[in-house]
Order: C-alpha cells, then sequence, then structure tokens
C-alpha cells in the first residue's frame, strides 16, 4: 500500500469571476520510504500540489489518501491533527514566526506536539551551521539562514511525510549540499519519505524518483 496516492486530483483558484485551473487531474502514488523530486516550468502547480498534499488547502476535486486516512473526506480538525502529528512542511516562503528567535520557532513546532524540547533544539541548530544564530529573528537572519532554519523545524519532530518546496532554492552550494545530503542521509538511514519541489538538477538527482509537471498535471514519472 502507498503511504500517498491520488485521485484525479484538482484544484482552481477564483480570479474575479472566473475559476483558473491550477492542478487539472493529478494521479499519483508514493510508497513509504521513497524519496520524490517534483520538478517543471514556474506556474505549473507545484507547489499547489504540495499544499493540498500537506493538508493545508483544500482540493477542489479528487480524493487524496495518506497514511490510512482520506484527507479530502477529513473536517477541518481532522486536518489539522494529521499535519501536526504527521507531516513536515518547509515552505517556498519559510513562514517563521517574526517574534520568535531561530530557537523559538524550532521549539514551537516540538511544542505544539507536546514533544519536550530539549537539547535537540540546540543540537539541530548546530548541525545546520546555526549555532551561534540561535537567539536571532527571522529578520536579523539573512535568507539562506532562515531557509535553514525552517529545515530544521520541518525535520526535528521526524515527520512520517517531509515535504519541502524548494528547499535549496535560496542558499549557496555549499549549504545547498549540506541540506541535500542531510535529505538523502534521512531518507537512506531512517527511510524518511520525502517530496521535495526543485528547479535545481543536482537536487533532483538526489531523490530517487522524479516527477515532472506541466499545466497542473503529471507529464512523466
Ligand atoms: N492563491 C492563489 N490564488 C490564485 N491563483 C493562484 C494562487 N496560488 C497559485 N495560483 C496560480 O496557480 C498556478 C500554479 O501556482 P503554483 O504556485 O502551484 O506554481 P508553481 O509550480 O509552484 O510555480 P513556482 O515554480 O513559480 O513556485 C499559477 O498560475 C498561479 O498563478
Ligand atoms: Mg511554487
Amino acid at each position: 500500500m502507498p503511504i500517498l496516492k491520488t485521485i484525479d486530483l484538482k484544484k482552481s483558484y477564483k480570479i474575479g469571476s472566473r475559476w483558473e485551473p491550477a492542478l487539472t487531474g493529478v494521479d499519483m502514488e508514493v510508497e513509504e520510504g521513497e524519496f520524490v523530486a517534483i520538478v517543471g516550468p514556474s506556474g505549473c502547480g507545484k507547489s499547489t500540489l504540495l499544499h493540498l498534499l500537506g493538508g493545508l488547502h483544500r482540493a477542489s476535486g479528487g480524493r487524496i489518501f495518506f497514511d490510512g486516512d482520506e484527507l479530502t473526506a477529513l473536517p477541518d480538525f481532522g486536518l489539522a491533527a494529521i499535519r501536526r502529528e504527521k507531516i513536515g512542511f518547509v515552505f517556498q516562503r519559510f513562514n517563521l514566526l517574526p517574534t520568535l528567535s531561530a530557537r523559538g520557532n524550532i521549539e514551537i513546532a516540538m511544542k505544539i506536539r507536546g514533544l519536550p524540547t530539549d537539547d535537540k533544539v540546540v543540537e539541530i541548530l548546530k548541525y545546520m551551521g546555526l549555532g551561534d544564530r540561535m537567539h536571532h529573528k527571522p529578520r536579523e537572519m539573512s535568507i539562506g539562514e532562515q531557509q535553514r532554519v525552517a529545515i530544521a523545524r520541518a525535520i526535528v519532530n521526524k515527520p512520517k511525510l517531509l515535504m519541502a518546496d524548494e528547499p535549496t532554492g535560496n542558499l549557496d552550494s555549499d549549504n545547498s549540499n549540506r541540506i541535500l545530503a542531510e535529505f538523502k542521509r534521512l531518507n537512506e538511514e531512517h527511510g524518511q519519505t520525502i517530496l521535495m519541489i526543485t528547479h535545481n538538477s543536482e537536487a533532483a538527482a538526489v531523490a530517487s524518483r522524479t516527477l515532472r509537471m506541466r499545466d497542473g498535471r503529471i507529464i512523466e514519472d
């Protein structure tokens, strides 16, 4: 049984008085332990797809099954629980909380799940090369540093599914390689299932499988 499966998944956005399709029918399956890259031109629907799969937005049509639940049939509170317990999300625009420090942003993700915030936070910050940025707020950090905080926040709870929207998009090659190596290690050593959007062919090469999208659908697997 795949851990994630979609059937004819659709999403349209309302622009003024008309509806514009962003996803026109996505059928996909991801097995537990797979590391999947999603590629395709800007505007083809990659982020939209990830937001639906992560339970952040509602589909306009079709179905999503994840780890024994049908997400498209769950009420909002059920979806919120799955997001909290099982999904780690690295957003294209980070979505760090502006009033909290790097450390605070990671701790809050653990507190929300009722996990103790312990030395693990310091450890992961150091591992991400942020040992001396622990007390900085997002606006006091570079874009690449904020990106690394967002990644640390997503992986600290060991989610069942890790989703990342262009996680290396703002990083120099050293930091980019460090993140990719970490994703690969999580995948190989811990069987972490990963879905990663990328424009970077080096990043896609780290994955075990690539889905290519165009015009709101998957055109190549
Ligand atoms: N909230 C929204 N309201 C209206 N239209 C939207 C919204 N979000 C996305 N779209 C549109 O849906 C389409 C798909 O957007 P999406 O963000 O999924 O693309 P993407 O493949 O992630 O692109 P990029 O590589 O530039 O991040 C685009 O045409 C975009 O303009
Ligand atoms: Mg996007």
